[in-house]
């Protein structure tokens, strides 16, 4: 864990929708909790020896967090664990909340996306512009009404809340007909599923960048067709072997070497590495075309290689 750890218990487990609970933590003793923005997100440590990232889906009050979790089907062991097996009274460890998906500052009108999990932030999001009194608009699509998860908690906000449901419009979200439709001087915000992420970038490419805000959920998972490689530890000379369903960075730590990370899933660049040999095959959201052709760095919390093996500077 890249931060100060903290011990947390339980408080309350909720059903808010179809495979969505929610998992309300406080500090040991009644301790304060340390404060968050709207975006921000903890790592929680799995007594299954996983670790995940999560949003926080509240206010910051100093007493509890909230995290919501739905359940993965291709689950390797994150959610399906949190599901089946968490309980109130148990104690997590958890990271401090770090936050790589900001709200701009000044806080200004804001255009909000979200489908499915990906409402988590956006949640936290919505709740601070209302509590600001800055308008906004979400735009949240869920496959159908029963998989909403806070859809009626955002109803009760202050707000333009469109609730977009698949089942029931018989079609996706058209995200470039609500792009186009928001205030150019706006900032637009999207958690979601690769394919929303996608094609809200594609419908923002012409709006000012910094105003364009954008979260993936969940970490980066290895795919299907994923082969296993070999990693070279420049430093100490080891070779650690990474298995098809882990990422480098897995590898790395099971190893025993510690390396920083935060988001996980290639948009921060927390984990960056030097790469000595071999060619990477990067996955991440952060280098240019023209970093990626050199290779002399990836992100090892997603990226794999196209060479068998890789020579890294760790
Ligand atoms: Fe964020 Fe790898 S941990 S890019």
């Amino acid at each position: 864990m890249a931060s100060a750890e903290l011990q947390v218990l339980i408080r309350a487990i909720r059903y808010e929708a179809e495979g969505v609970l929610s998992f309300e933590l406080e500090a040991l003793g009644g301790a304060r909790l340390p404060d968050f923005t709207p975006g921000a997100h903890i790592d929680v440590c799995l007594p299954n020896g996983l670790m995940r990232q999560y949003s926080l889906t509240n206010a910051s009050n100093g007493r509890h967090y909230i995290i919501g979790v739905g359940l993965d089907r291709a689950s390797r062991g994150g959610s399906r664990w949190l599901h089946d097996h968490a309980r109130p009274g148990q104690v997590l460890t958890i990271s401090a909340p770090r936050n790589s998906f900001p709200m701009a500052e000044p806080l200004a009108g804001a255009v909000l996306f979200a489908g499915g999990i990906g409402i988590t932030p956006i949640r936290a999001m919505a709740g601070h512009l209302a509590a600001q009194g800055v308008p906004w608009t979400l735009h949240y699509a869920a496959r159908s009404r029963v998989s909403a998860a806070f859809a009626a908690d955002l109803h009760t906000l202050s707000g333009d809340m469109r609730l977009h449901l698949d089942d029931e419009a018989g079609a996706l979200l058209d995200i470039a007909a609500a792009v186009a439709a928001a205030p150019m001087d706006a900032h637009l915000y999207c958690c979601g599923p690769e394919p929303m992420i996608a094609a809200f970038l594609e419908a923002t490419k012409d709006r000012v960048s910094d105003h364009v805000h954008i979260e993936h959920f969940g970490a980066i998972a290895p795919q299907a067709d994923d082969g296993g490689l070999v990693i070279e530890l420049a430093r100490s000379g080891r070779v650690v072997e990474v298995r098809p369903d882990q990422t480098i960075l897995e590898a790395v730590m099971a190893a025993g070497v510690a390396v920083a990370s935060s988001c996980r899933n290639g948009v921060c660049g927390t984990c960056e590495t030097r790469v000595l040999a071999g060619e990477p095959d990067h996955r991440d959201l952060i280098l240019s075309e023209a970093e990626k052709a050199a290779g002399d760095t990836m992100m090892i919390c997603c990226s794999r290689a196209k060479s068998p093996r890789l020579t890294l500077d760790l």
